[in-house]
């Protein structure tokens, strides 16, 4: 007869003990990455969507040991990952980049726990769910324990929510999209390196010279987010293009991306040419956009309103204007798609994955 070791016996009984409580049981918790950007706001966004918390635990390297976090009350330390640092976890949020979750997702997984990966390391993977609750959610395991779920990139998870009405009412053929996006897509250090690059040039003196960014970002336009293949498409670019066929679930229509690091602090802004399988009137559009969940329609351009990254920034919700039609070509539609990539495109994202698993009601 075969044996149960101790900890799948652990993570079994778990998922049974979350399939029958439902909501009701708090959860136990741990943010792999707790001192970023992505990481800190994954503990703000527990405390404003009132998971039901149980013990929460926090990761982040040697450097941040000795810190604390506060998340709902209770104040804990940043401990360094440890091979049963995440025993008893019911699931874990992973924001430290690719190397850390590729070593460390699978642990915790083993351990028993759900883990929201934000890194590109799995999402790719034929056996991994790529995920965006408004677009596949349906996929999504329910309350079963030892799964790595992963979180798309940020530029592909606001392009898609912004494509799945259209796919899902008129078809898609081609899409088309240039990125605007923020410096805080990279990370703290990022921001940090705009940040200091300004007041250098408020006062007049020469930029330091970059660290982060390949050119400095102050007063800039980069068309280069991450490194170039032989093809010409930089990583991020490859990563949009990929990742939409994915999530949709379709590899039928053609995607070309192209990504630029601009000067915003926060908020990825977009434009895509959506070229559709039918040609319909704007009103059909319009209505199909309305009504779908996490998208906000933004509208009236000759009155100046259509969305912005300052606006999104800190914001839920994936915001969309200027829809017009391509003068040249009529089943082709042009789109303005802005969100904040730190929210929807990473920590929001991944706890509406665990919202969903856990048969949470959304924000309370
Ligand atoms: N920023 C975005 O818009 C965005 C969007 C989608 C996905 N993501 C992904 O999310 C991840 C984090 O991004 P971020 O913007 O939050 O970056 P960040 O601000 O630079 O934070 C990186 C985090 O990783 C931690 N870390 C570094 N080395 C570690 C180690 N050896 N062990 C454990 N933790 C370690 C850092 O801890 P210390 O403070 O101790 O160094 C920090 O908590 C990346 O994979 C990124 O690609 C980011």
């Amino acid at each position: 007869m075969r044996t149960c070791s101790k900890k799948k016996w652990m993570s079994m009984s778990r998922t049974i003990e979350a399939e029958e409580a439902g909501s009701r049981r708090p959860l136990n918790v741990g943010v792999v990455g707790a001192t970023g950007l992505v990481g800190e706001l994954f503990l703000r966004l527990l405390e404003e969507r009132s998971f039901p918390l149980g013990r929460l635990k926090l990761f982040a390297s040697d450097r941040s040991k000795g810190q604390t976090r506060t998340c709902q009350g209770k104040t804990v330390p940043v401990e360094v990952q440890t091979p049963d640092g995440f025993d008893g976890l019911d699931v874990v949020f992973f924001s430290s980049g690719d190397d850390i979750s590729k070593e460390w997702a699978p642990v915790a997984a083993r351990a028993g726990a759900v883990v929201i990966d934000n890194s590109a390391a799995f999402r790719m993977d034929s056996d991994k769910l790529l995920c965006v609750p408004e677009v596949n959610g349906h996929l999504l395991p329910k309350g079963r324990g030892g799964v790595i779920i992963a979180n798309p990139n940020c530029s592909t998870i606001q392009l898609v929510c912004a494509l799945q009405p259209l796919q899902k009412d008129f078809g898609l053929e081609s899409v088309h999209v240039a990125t605007y996006q923020a410096v805080s897509g990279g990370g703290k250090e990022a921001q940090n390196e705009l940040a200091v690059q300004l007041k250098a040039w408020a006062a007049g003196e020469s930029l330091p010279s970059p660290q982060i960014f390949p050119h400095p970002i102050a007063m800039n336009c980069i068309p280069q987010i991450g490194s170039f293949q032989d093809n010409g498409f930089c990583s991020e670019e490859i990563k949009i293009m990929r990742e939409t066929k994915k999530i949709m679930g379709d590899s039928s229509f053609r995607v070309s991306a192209f990504t630029v690091r601009i000067p915003a602090w926060n908020a990825h802004s977009e434009v895509a040419w959506v070229r559709l399988k039918k040609q319909v009137e704007p009103e059909a559009v319009l209505a199909a956009i309305k009504k779908q969940s996490g998208l906000i329609l933004e509208d009236e351009p000759k009155k100046g309103i259509y969305p912005t990254a300052h606006k999104y920034s800190d914001k839920d919700g994936v915001a969309v204007g200027r829809i017009h039609r391509d003068l040249d070509d009529p089943n082709t539609w042009i789109l303005w798609i802005v969100s904040d990539n730190l929210r929807k495109g990473a920590a929001l994202n991944g706890i509406q994955i665990a919202e969903r698993i856990f048969d949470l009601k959304s924000g309370s």
